[in-house]
């Protein structure tokens, strides 16, 4: 049986990330979006289960500093206010890995979300420990250990800023006009200042995907031209139930990562932006997916690619910002 060993130990290996081990010290978290259960019982589904077993595991085994969590976090209107069970039965009791429980989870809302009541989704950070939503938009910063690097993390609203889709392919336009422009505003601002070695951006909605919904116009037109001249590292994304890794010629990135509740397969707008910018995906890569994890070392962010069975389906690095 002993050629069996080495079979055993690829195998073993293609189940344990990382792709690539990486010994140093470095500031770790993941991307999930879209892990928001079903309003019937059980109020969760298979796949968020195994997608929150597998973030357990990931962080048992090589750490978790916080989750960045991308919207529609309960489907399919969200919440009605802070007691509703939903929180208990398909957040806590679903993200219930002894591992995870002192990890902190940063919040933006979804579609879904605002089809409830988002306050509510706030107020919840009064009742949960690692439920931190202080507002609609804030900023975090961290930074990467044992080097002087800064990570700026910008958690914006993505539909206070484009409006909501009601099930149609693009948002109709913000429902606020003034709260929006604030935000842009905002927004700008905080970019314009920041020093930090890697920012990153995080929303709803998405720049470009090649999935079911597609790139976002409204984000197209005016958020893409902040992230170019700031030269901001990385949109985060979730809203298409896809893993995407995009890249435009001039280095401008794209995470997709809004598989949390399930993964579809569709590629519908796959003619949508140039085909050499899209790296990786999970309909036309023929994987499934789980959630996006992210080591943040001095000088590069490693992002992995992972399904719930925790093997490791895409790598990539990206440079800190040169300034
Ligand atoms: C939304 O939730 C907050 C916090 O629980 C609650 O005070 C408010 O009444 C809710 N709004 C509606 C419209 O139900
Ligand atoms: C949390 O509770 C405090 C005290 O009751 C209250 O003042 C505050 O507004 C609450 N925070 C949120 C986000 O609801
Ligand atoms: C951080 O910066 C300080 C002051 O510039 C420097 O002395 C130190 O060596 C730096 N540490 C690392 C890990 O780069
Ligand atoms: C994904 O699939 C495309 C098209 O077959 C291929 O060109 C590309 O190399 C694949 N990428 C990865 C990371 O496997
Ligand atoms: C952005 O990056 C480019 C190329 O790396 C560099 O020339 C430019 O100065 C940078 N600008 C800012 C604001 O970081």
């Amino acid at each position: 049986m002993a050629w069996l060993t080495p079979i055993l130990i690829i195998w073993l290996q293609m189940l344990c990330t990382p792709c690539q081990a990486n010994k140093q010290a470095s500031l770790k978290f993941a991307g999930i979006g879209d892990w928001g259960g079903l309003p019937l019982y059980p109020y969760y589904t298979s796949h968020e289960i195994d997608t929150a077993n597998e973030l357990g595991r990931i962080t048992e085994i090589l750490g978790l500093d916080f989750v960045l969590s991308l919207g529609d976090h309960f489907y399919f209107s969200g919440v009605k206010d802070e007691d509703d069970t939903r929180f208990k039965f398909t957040f806590e009791n679903v993200f219930s890995h002894p591992a995870l429980i002192p990890v902190p989870w940063y919040l933006v809302a979804g579609n879904h979300d605002h089809r409830g009541n988002v306050s509510a989704q706030i107020a919840y950070s009064n009742r949960s420990e690692r439920w931190i939503y202080p507002d609609l938009y804030y900023e975090l910063n961290f930074k990467v250990p044992q080097s002087n690097a800064s990570v700026t993390i910008l958690m914006i609203d993505t539909v206070v800023l484009c409006g909501n889709t009601y099930d149609g392919p693009d948002p109709v336009g913000p429902e606020d006009v003034v709260a929006a422009n604030q935000q842009w505003k905002w927004i700008e601002q905080k970019l314009q200042n920041t020093k930090s070695e890697f920012v990153i951006v995080a929303g709803h909605y998405p720049v470009w995907s090649i999935g079911h919904h597609g790139p976002t116009k409204c984000l197209i037109s005016k958020l893409r031209p902040l992230l170019k001249k700031y030269n901001v590292s990385l949109y985060l994304c979730g809203h298409d139930h896809s893993l995407q890794f995009i890249k435009e010629d001039d280095g401008s990135s794209y995470v997709v990562s809004g598989t949390g509740i399930n993964e579809d397969i569709f590629k519908d707008h796959q003619k949508s932006f140039p085909s050499s910018w899209q790296l990786f995906s999970n309909a036309v890569n023929e994987t499934t997916g789980a959630f996006v994890y992210f080591e943040v070392h001095t000088s590069e962010m490693l992002i992995s690619y992972i399904q719930p069975d925790g093997k490791c389906v895409y790598q990539t690095s990206i440079p800190k910002r040169r300034l």
